[in-house]
């Protein structure tokens, strides 16, 4: 057995500790196993490497992936299909582990229906994929958020101020749902609960009227205003570029600093924003994701032993199960309502 593996979508943390579990276990399966270059693009441009043990030696702390990433679409690209299943032939790939988010793994699942034999391990600091608990990634970007609400909150505090801290999420509010609840926010804002920017700025001068003078607004980059009042076109989403991926996402971001001018000027109260951005997913993973990268990793080779195609590894409760990869990319998890009023127990 040839065992091709690929990582696709953003980068993330624990993607070289999936990488270095899947070749760690195929080698005791004694599979020869391929790394395919940033993602999708390299399988369609033969852009391989072989990989032993000596190749994952060391990655395990590592961030990024050691294989490089893309966010190319393979249904975008003129028989990119049909390219994939020739290079696979050519290169003597017999199966496939491809690790990603929704965009990566729908691939994947439209692949495995065009016969190509692949699993999947998902991934993304979003958490927003369905069919699993958690992603990796998730926990080390909710740890380095929460830290920076830490160190905002004594700046916030020592100069009376509002701050705006803008975290990651582009259709769910997973990040700033966890970190806001551990850094103790005194708003979260999500793209599952549109909000009206009033009752945003009522909450900080209700606030601001006793003992405290300042606040912590966690906004995540995808939420969205509920009222006519929207300041981007649609009424949406606060958008930093209209240049869309092939995968046709737009490139948010920018929320934070809108928000902070507009509670500004509606309470008068000193605000600033801080957008935490790509330090959400640089750098080493913290121990839960490399631990739960290694399980998934482990998964992915032993489902490729037992011919489980078309699945991925996924989280239930602490178990590590086969989770259908159709399934997987047909919805996304959002944050759910009973956690999010959790959340807001202490708002304001
Ligand atoms: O999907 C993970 C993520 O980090 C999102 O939170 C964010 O919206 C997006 O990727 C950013 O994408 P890019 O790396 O293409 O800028």
């Amino acid at each position: 057995m040839k065992l091709g593996v690929l990582t696709g979508g953003g980068d993330c943390p624990g993607l070289n500790a999936v990488i270095r579990a899947v070749v760690r276990k195929a080698i005791q399966f004694d599979y020869e196993v391929i790394g395919i270059r940033e993602g999708w693009k390299g399988l369609l441009e033969n852009n391989i490497v072989e990989l032993d043990r000596e190749s994952v030696s060391g990655i395990l702390p590592r961030g990024g992936t050691i294989l490089g990433t893309s966010r190319t679409n393979v249904y975008k690209e003129k028989d990119g299909e049909a390219r994939i299943i020739n290079n696979m032939k050519k290169a003597g790939i017999d199966a496939l582990v491809a690790i990603g988010g929704e965009d990566t793994l729908g691939i994947a699942a439209k692949l495995f229906k065009a016969g190509v034999k692949v699993v999947g391990v998902p991934k993304t600091i979003d958490n927003d994929l369905f069919g699993t608990d958690y992603t990796f990634g998730f926990d080390t970007a909710v740890n380095i958020a929460t830290e920076a609400i830490d160190r905002l909150h004594t700046t916030a505090e020592s100069h009376n101020r509002v701050i705006v801290v803008e975290v990651m999420g582009r259709h769910a509010g997973w990040i700033a749902v966890h970190s806001g609840m551990a850094g103790g926010a005194d708003i979260i804002l999500i793209p599952e609960q549109p909000f009206n920017i009033d009752e945003v700025c009522n909450v900080i001068m209700k606030r601001h009227s006793g003992k405290r003078n300042f606040s912590i607004v966690v906004v995540s980059e995808g939420a969205k205003i509920q009222t006519e009042e929207a300041m981007d076109k649609d009424g949406s989403f606060i958008l930093s570029s209209m240049k869309k991926d092939s995968f046709g996402h737009v490139r948010l971001g920018g929320i934070g600093n809108i928000l902070a001018e507009e509670i500004e000027k509606r309470t008068g109260f000193e605000t600033r924003a801080t957008v935490l951005g790509y330090l959400q997913r640089g750098g080493s993973p913290s121990a839960f994701d490399r631990v739960l990268g290694t399980r998934f990793g482990v998964f992915a080779a032993e489902l490729v032993k037992e011919e489980k195609w078309g699945q991925m590894a996924a989280l239930k409760g602490n178990e590590i199960v086969a989770e259908s990869l159709e399934v997987a990319v047909g919805q996304l998890k959002l944050v759910d309502t009973e956690l999010f009023n959790v959340a807001s127990t202490f708002f304001g």
